[in-house]
C-alpha cells in the first residue's frame, strides 16, 4: 500500500487528538519497536512530508510452530514422510493470519483512513522519519522506533520497512584484475584429472572435475529448474552469457534463461548495465546446471543511493519481503534457488529477520532447496575503519562483536562458505560464525556442539553466540572465477560465486531424483548434517580473520569454514 509520509503524520495527530470518539479502544500510540541505528549512519534530518514509502504490515502467523514441525519431518532423511512437500494451500493454512486478526487491522486502517482499495494482501492474507546518510554516501529514509496501540501489539508482527538499515548488499566485490590474460591450454596436475590451471583460475570445466560432476546428463529438464535471485538493479545479460557459453562450455551458446520482473524489476539488456554479481551467479549456476531451465527474478530497489530530495521516489530497498511474496505466490516454483546477497545481521532488525527467515521455511515445505552466501568478510564486516566498522554490537554499549550475515544465519536455508586451492583450504573472507538472532538449530546439535567442545576453553568469549546457528552449512571454490562482463573477460570471486556452483549442484541432484521419479531434496540442511559425510570433502585448513582476530580454524569435521560438496550420488 502508499502511504505518503504527510497523512502519516496526520493520522497520529489524530489518535492523539480524538482516540475515544473512533472505538471502545485506547488507541493511545505505544513503541512497539526500538532499535538503535547502526553504526556508520548519520541521521540528516526530517524526511520531506511528500516522500511516499510502501509499508508492509505483517500479521502474526496463526501456526508457524505447526509448519516447522512439517518442515523438519519432510526434511528429515530417516522420516517415513521425507520429501512429502506440501502444496501452496496446505502451507497457507498454517500460515494464515486469524480472521479476526485481519479484521481488527482493516477497523484500525479504516479508522484512520487508509481503505480497502490503497491496501495490497498477501496471498495468505507514531513513527517518525528522517533521512539517514551512510558513510559510504547511501541515503535511507527510516525511523529508529514506531508505535501503534497497545490493542494491536499481539496481532500486528511488524512493520516496515521502518527500522530496517539493511541494503541487501551483493556479494561479489571480490576483483582479480591481475588474471585478466586469455585462459592457458589445460595440463593436469600430477594424479590428478583436475587441470592445473585450476589451482588459480576457475572454470566451469575445474567446477565439474572437482565436484564429480562431468558426464552427467540432466534428463528431468521438462520438471526440474534452477532459479537465481537478483536485486538492487542487477541485470543478468545475455550477450555477456553467450560469450561466457562460447569460451567455457560450447554445447550451450545458443541456450537462454527466462528473466521474470518481480513486481516492475527492470531487464535492460545494453551491455554497459550488465550486473557482476547477475552475471556471475547466472553464468556458473546455469552453466553447471544446463541444460536445466533457468530463471533469473529481477526484483527493483534501488543499490542505496537515492536523492532524498527527490519526492517522487518511492523507497523499495526493502530486499526480499517483495521477492518472497512474488515467489510463494506461483504454483511452481524452481526446485533449487541461489541468493549471492545479504546484510550484517545486526542491521537488519530481529523482527524483520524472523519473519523472512519464516518464510524461507514456507519454501523449504515446499520442496525448495535455497542456497544463501555466508558473506565475504570472515567473521567480520570487511570495514578496516574502526568507526565505521560493525564488529560492534548495536545496543549502544558498543561491545565487540562478530558479524554474522542475513539471510544466512536464516536456520532453513543452506549457507554457502567459500574455499580456495587444490586440494581445498578455507577462504580467508569465508563467512563464517554463529548467529545471534537464531538460536542453534536441533539438527547441528551434534556437529556444532562436537566443535565447539574441542575450542579451548575461553576462546573469542563474549564474540560470538555459542548457542546461535553456526553458518555455514557447506563451501565450495570462491576465488578468481572466469566470467564475462560488458563484453570482456574478467575475473572475480567472493561467496557470491560459491552459491550458484552449489546451487548448480543441487539443481543436477534434483534432476536425478527427478528422472528416477522422486521428489526433490528440499530443505537441504537435515539431509546435509545426517548423510554429508559420504558425500563431503572435509576441508581441515584455512581460517576466516576479521574484528582484529584469526576468525575460526577449518578442523576435522564441521566448523565455522568448511565442507564442500562433492556431487557423487
Ligand atoms: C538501458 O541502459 C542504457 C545504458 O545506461 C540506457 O542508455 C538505456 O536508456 C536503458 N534502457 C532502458 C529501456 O531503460
Ligand atoms: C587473504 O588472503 C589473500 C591472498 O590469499 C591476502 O592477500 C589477504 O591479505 C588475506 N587477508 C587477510 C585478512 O588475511
Ligand atoms: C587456530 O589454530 C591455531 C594454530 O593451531 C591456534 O593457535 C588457535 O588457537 C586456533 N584458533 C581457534 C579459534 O581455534
Amino acid at each position: 500500500m502508499h502511504f505518503s509520509l504527510l497523512s502519516l503524520f496526520l493520522f497520529f495527530a489524530l489518535a492523539a487528538a480524538v482516540p475515544a470518539a473512533l472505538a471502545p479502544r485506547d488507541h493511545t500510540p505505544q513503541v512497539k519497536e526500538s532499535v538503535a541505528a547502526p553504526n556508520g549512519w548519520t541521521r540528516l534530518g526530517r524526511a520531506p512530508s511528500d516522500r511516499s514509502i510502501r509499508l508492509r504490515i505483517a500479521l502474526f502467523q496463526q501456526d508457524f510452530a505447526g509448519l516447522e514441525t512439517q518442515l523438519y519431518e519432510i526434511s528429515d532423511p530417516e522420516h517415513r514422510r521425507y520429501g512429502a512437500h506440501m502444496s501452496k494451500e496446505d502451507v497457507e493454512k498454517y500460515v494464515a493470519p486469524h480472521p479476526a486478526s485481519l479484521a481488527l487491522v482493516d477497523e484500525w486502517l479504516v479508522a484512520h483512513g487508509v481503505h480497502e482499495s490503497s491496501l495490497g494482501r498477501s496471498p495468505a492474507k507514531d513513527w517518525e522519519y528522517y533521512s539517514w546518510q551512510h558513510t559510504d554516501g547511501d541515503i535511507l529514509v527510516r525511523a529508529t522506533s514506531y508505535s501503534l496501540p497497545q490493542y494491536l501489539h499481539d496481532t500486528i508482527e511488524l512493520i516496515q520497512p521502518t527500522t530496517i538499515f539493511a541494503r541487501g548488499k551483493g556479494m561479489a566485490p571480490i576483483l582479480y584484475p591481475e588474471d585478466n590474460e586469455p585462459l592457458t591450454p589445460a595440463t593436469p596436475l600430477a594424479n590428478s584429472h583436475i587441470d592445473a590451471s585450476c589451482a588459480t583460475r576457475i572454470t566451469l570445466s575445474c567446477i565439474m572435475r572437482l565436484y564429480n560432476a562431468v558426464g552427467y546428463k540432466p534428463r528431468a529438464t521438462k520438471k526440474n529448474a534452477i532459479g537465481i535471485t537478483g536485486f538492487l538493479e542487477q541485470y543478468a545479460n545475455q550477450r555477456d552469457l553467450t560469450s561466457f557459453y562460447r569460451q567455457q562450455l560450447p554445447a550451450a551458446v545458443h541456450s537462454t534463461f527466462n528473466t521474470v520482473s518481480v513486481y516492475g524489476g527492470k531487464n535492460n539488456q545494453s551491455l554497459w548495465v550488465a550486473g557482476e554479481e547477475a552475471n556471475l551467479d547466472t553464468q556458473f549456476g546455469f552453466g553447471v546446471a544446463y541444460p536445466t531451465p533457468g530463471t533469473f527474478w529481477s526484483t527493483p530497489g534501488s543499490p542505496g543511493s537515492f536523492d532524498p530530495d527527490a519526492h517522487t521516489v518511492v523507497d523499495t530497498n526493502e530486499p526480499y519481503l517483495d521477492w518472497l511474496d512474488y515467489i510463494l505466490d506461483s504454483k511452481h516454483i524452481p526446485q533449487t534457488i541461489s541468493t549471492s546477497y545479504g546484510d550484517d545481521e545486526q542491521t537488519v532488525p530481529f523482527t524483520y529477520a524472523s519473519r523472512v527467515c519464516k518464510r524461507f521455511a514456507e519454501l523449504g515445505c515446499r520442496g525448495v532447496s535455497l542456497l544463501f552466501a555466508s558473506g565475504d568478510a570472515g567473521v567480520g564486516d570487511g570495514d578496516p575503519d574502526p568507526v565505521t566498522q560493525q564488529c560492534f554490537t548495536n545496543d549502544g554499549k558498543n561491545t565487540k562483536r562478530f558479524i554474522p550475515q542475513f539471510p544466512s544465519s536464516c536456520p532453513y536455508v543452506t549457507s554457502v562458505g567459500g574455499t580456495m586451492s587444490i586440494p581445498e583450504v578455507s577462504a580467508n573472507f569465508s563467512g563464517g560464525g554463529f548467529s545471534n538472532y537464531f538460536s542453534r538449530p536441533a539438527y547441528q546439535n551434534k556437529a556444532v556442539g562436537q566443535y565447539l567442545r574441542k575450542l579451548p576453553h575461553g576462546t573469542y568469549e563474549g564474540l560470538f553466540n555459542r548457542a546461535g546457528r553456526g553458518l555455514p552449512d557447506v563451501s565450495a571454490q570462491a576465488r578468481k572465477f572466469q566470467i564475462f562482463w560488458r563484453g570482456g573477460p574478467i575475473s572475480i570471486g567472493g561467496t557470491s560465486a560459491a552459491t550458484p556452483v552449489v546451487a548448480g549442484i543441487v539443481a543436477l541432484l534434483n534432476d536425478a531424483r527427478l528422472a528416477a521419479g522422486r521428489p526433490p531434496l528440499g530443505f537441504l540442511n537435515p539431509l546435509i548434517y545426517k548423510r554429508g559425510a559420504h558425500a563431503f570433502n572435509d576441508v581441515v585448513a584455512g581460517n576466516n580473520p576479521g574484528c582484529g582476530t584469526p576468525g575460526f580454524n577449518a578442523t576435522k569435521d564441521w566448523d565455522p569454514g568448511k565442507r564442500i560438496l562433492y556431487a557423487n550420488r
